[in-house]
């Protein structure tokens, strides 16, 4: 039997052209996974080229190329910046982040991030860290909880659902996903596929904290990148979109500027933007590859 295929790229040639790469360049590969998207920013790169890749599972550094290009740091992506310092590098040409997990973390039972298995309610994706859906569902309050099922997972039942998980978890281990589902297959609404699906997605967010992760690598980029130098991310959650969305028009997450009529002390945007509209897959990747479906891609250029 053929080998089960680590993570097929979302985007590809829409990411490598859109970076626009320059052959002498340094580029930063926030979410390494399977390789897919640095394969090809690599062929794009001369000897001189350097590709920094990130990636915060373990699992991923068996995709590693050998090649004297490539340096792998296996870290959380919201450290980009100290990383690059501690190699002595300033500033890089590109950065792309292919934000979420890899079919890979998703088809693995014990990593916990599919509904279609039974093993622990993990779903981390660095296991170096200590929060895990476990304990995020049997020690968070119910407004916590209701709050991430409402926000992060768009539950319809929120409410419901964090009244009951506290309730039960005084009585049940909600320890394994058969555990979970069991406890509470009488507040799922609709297809329970769909419903546990919304609600993993939630756990999932909440465990690698995936949005502050995102505020804290895009906050670095304009100080990370090079005049002209693009950044390129994929998101598969409006929540990520509208961050990303707003980072690049504004290049900050300042509330408060719009506020002001006058624009004084305003800063200048650093960035200029590449994709007025997010690049969606075509009709064709989507039939090849349907876990593509709800990726966003948005590109902006350091001015
Ligand atoms: C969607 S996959 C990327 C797939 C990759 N572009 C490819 O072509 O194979 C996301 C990967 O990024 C990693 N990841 C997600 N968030 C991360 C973070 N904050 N820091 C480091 N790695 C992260 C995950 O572990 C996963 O391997």
């Amino acid at each position: 039997m053929s080998e089960p295929v680590y993570h097929v790229p979302v985007l590809l040639q829409e990411v490598i052209d859109g970076l626009n790469i320059r052959p002498q360049g340094a580029y930063v590969d926030c979410t390494f996974g399977g390789g897919g998207h640095s394969k090809e920013i690599l062929k794009k790169l001369g000897e001189q080229g350097r590709l920094i890749v990130f990636d915060q599972d373990a699992d991923a550094r068996i995709n590693v190329p050998d090649d004297q290009r490539v340096h792998f740091m296996p870290h959380n992506f919201r450290h980009m910046q100290r990383f690059l310092r501690l190699h002595k590098i300033e500033a890089v040409d590109g950065i792309l982040a292919d934000l979420g997990v890899s079919s890979h973390q998703f088809d693995e039972a014990d990593r916990g991030f599919s509904t279609r298995f039974d093993g622990d309610l993990d779903m981390r994706m660095d296991k170096r860290q200590d929060l895990t859906a476990f304990t995020v569902v049997s020690t968070y309050s119910e407004q916590q909880l209701h709050k991430l099922f409402e926000q992060y997972g768009e539950v319809t039942n929120a409410k419901t659902l964090a009244r009951t998980i506290v309730q039960v978890r005084t009585t049940v281990s909600l320890k394994t996903i058969a555990n979970f589902k069991q406890a509470l297959h009488s507040v799922v609404k609709g297809n329970p596929n769909r419903y546990f699906a919304q609600v993993f997605q939630a756990l999932r967010i909440e465990v690698n904290d995936e949005l502050g992760a995102l505020k804290d690598l895009l906050l670095q980029t304009p100080a990370v990148l090079k005049t002209g130098g693009r950044v390129a991310i994929i998101t598969f959650h409006s929540l990520e979109d509208r961050l990303v969305k707003n980072f690049f028009k504004k290049g900050s997450f300042d509330e408060e500027e719009d506020a002001n009529p006058f624009g004084q002390n305003t800063p200048a945007n650093p960035f200029t933007v590449i994709t007025k509209k997010p690049v969606v897959p075509s009709d064709k990747e989507l039939r090849l590859n349907p876990r593509s479906r709800s990726a966003k891609l948005r590109i902006a250029e350091k001015r």
